[in-house]
């Protein structure tokens, strides 16, 4: 039986075996030059392209991205922060995509992330934390909707 999502049952490609997951290099990591980094090591672990842009991201986005934490005292940083300067949204697709990358980013705050994961490697703070990634295929499918449109998956 397939997960449900907010519109119903989950689309064909979020099946575990293809799933696809959002994930949003953070303007610390675009301004850091780790875009390519970033991308570098989920491609290395077979996670695809689906759609990738860089873009300065409009705050009414940001604030439908961030809507699960608009009644913590944080929502107002990191809606400010998110619209500080360029960010790059990619659709991953692959198997248990939502875990792969969630795996690979490390926890939150990057003083807890272990080594070896993006930011266990390349940050220290919980708000420059380089990357979002989707939390689970649900929040993956809200997510994705609102960052990219059909059209621009290739
Ligand atoms: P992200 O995965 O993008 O989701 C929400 C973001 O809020 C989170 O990464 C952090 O960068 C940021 N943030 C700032 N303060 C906190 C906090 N106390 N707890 C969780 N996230 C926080």
């Amino acid at each position: 039986m397939p997960a449900l999502y907010p519109g119903g049952i989950l689309p064909p490609y979020m099946s575990s075996e293809n799933e696809r997951t959002l994930i949003l290099v953070k303007p610390d990591g675009v301004a850091r030059g780790l875009v390519g980094e970033v991308v570098r090591r989920f491609e290395a672990r077979g996670l695809k392209l689906a759609a990738m842009k860089l873009i300065n991201a409009p705050r009414a986005t940001v604030e439908r991205h961030y809507e699960e934490h608009r009644e913590r005292p944080f929502f107002a940083d990191v809606v400010n922060y998110l619209c500080s300067g360029p960010i790059v949204a990619i659709a991953l697709e692959g198997p248990n995509a939502v875990k792969a990358a969630r795996s690979m980013m490390g926890a939150t705050n990057p003083a807890d992330a272990p080594s070896g994961t993006i930011r266990g490697d390349l940050a220290l703070s919980i708000e420059n934390n380089i990357v979002h990634g989707s939390a689970d295929a649900e929040s993956a499918a809200k997510e994705l909707a609102i960052w990219f449109s059909d059209s621009e998956y290739v």
